[in-house]
């Protein structure tokens, strides 16, 4: 078994009904975060960190996803003949940017079934999960911080970010304890998944990234479906810990839930605030609101 993490899933078979109407034809995935589909933060966040394979789990309706990661013909051709080399430089970059392959989730089962369907793909070895609603702006790619974590301690490791107050309830929380040694690093012994903010073990929430081994796979083949008939990704890792070290890290950046309208706005305008093109005239524009 190969001990280093080479491949990243991303699942992306769900509906995406929290942003609806726009994603009854165009995939959540695909929505444009000032002028580049949320996925594709994910996957440069996923190269950037040394991953060599991306795996996308795809569902009915979701064809965009792999036409934006392969070449365009008629758009290159025309923006080669209008001496657009910028734009051209652009459009070939994103399909020369990784390797990708694609599974196709027949049915959206839950998050659990989303990543079973990688099995295959992935094999025997250490895996990354990246949630592409979860944009993450780090200064260190948030899956490299995590990459060093299970380097160091060999067991899964789950990204979590401290929530404070009712909020917690919205997540999967951790149970455990922070390690002695490093504080970013928690020692989870158990989570419970979208607590009531009084029975919520700890502040420490989960969000949409994972380095797990693949020891997962046959845990969530395993894994009875819930609600919904769903398969729990937080279930299969609850088995996973009964066997394996499993740790939770605060990495160092700031996650934005894109897949949520609010989210996108909130990350709209810090993305766009960032911007060496846009973010000069886009402050001015903010102050002159009268709010
Ligand atoms: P979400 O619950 O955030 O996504 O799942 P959703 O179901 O698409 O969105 P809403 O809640 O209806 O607005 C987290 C991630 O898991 C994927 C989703 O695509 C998303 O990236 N997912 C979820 C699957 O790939 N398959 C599923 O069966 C469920």
């Amino acid at each position: 078994m190969s001990n280093r993490v080479r491949k990243a899933v991303f699942p992306a078979g769900g509906l995406g009904t929290r942003f609806l109407p726009a994603t009854k034809v165009i995939p959540k995935e695909m929505l444009a975060l000032v002028d580049k589909p949320i996925i594709q933060y994910g996957v440069e966040e996923a190269i950037a960190s040394g991953i060599e394979h991306i795996i996308i789990i795809t569902g009915r309706g979701k064809g965009a996803m792999e036409d934006h990661f392969d070449h365009s013909f008629e758009l290159d051709a025309t923006l080669e003949k209008r001496g657009k080399s910028e734009l051209l430089a652009v459009s070939r970059g994103v399909a020369t940017l990784a390797r990708v392959s694609y599974v196709r989730q027949k049915e959206p089962l839950g998050l659990g079934h989303a990543v079973l369907c990688a099995k295959e793909l992935v094999g025997n070895e250490p895996f990354a999960v990246i949630l592409p609603d979860d944009v993450i702006d780090a200064e260190v790619p948030c899956l490299k911080q995590m990459m060093d974590v299970f380097d160091e301690r060999g067991g899964s490791v789950l990204a979590t970010q401290t929530v404070e107050g009712p909020g917690i309830s919205a997540y999967g929380v951790l149970a455990g304890s922070p390690d002695p040694a490093n504080p970013r690093i928690y020692n989870c012994t158990g989570m419970v998944e979208k607590p009531r903010f009084e029975d919520a073990p700890s502040k420490q929430a989960i969000i949409g990234r994972y380095v797990l081994t693949p020891r997962v796979f046959e845990l969530l083949e395993q894994t009875e479906p819930g609600a919904g008939g769903e398969i729990q990704l937080t279930d299969g890792i609850k088995a996973l810990l009964k066997e394996e070290k499993v740790f939770g890290y605060t990495f160092e950046g700031k996650r934005f839930d894109a897949g949520d309208k609010f989210g996108m706005l909130q990350a709209t305008v810090e993305f766009a605030l960032k911007r060496s093109d846009l973010g000069p005239r886009f402050r001015d524009y903010l102050k002159s609101l009268a709010l």
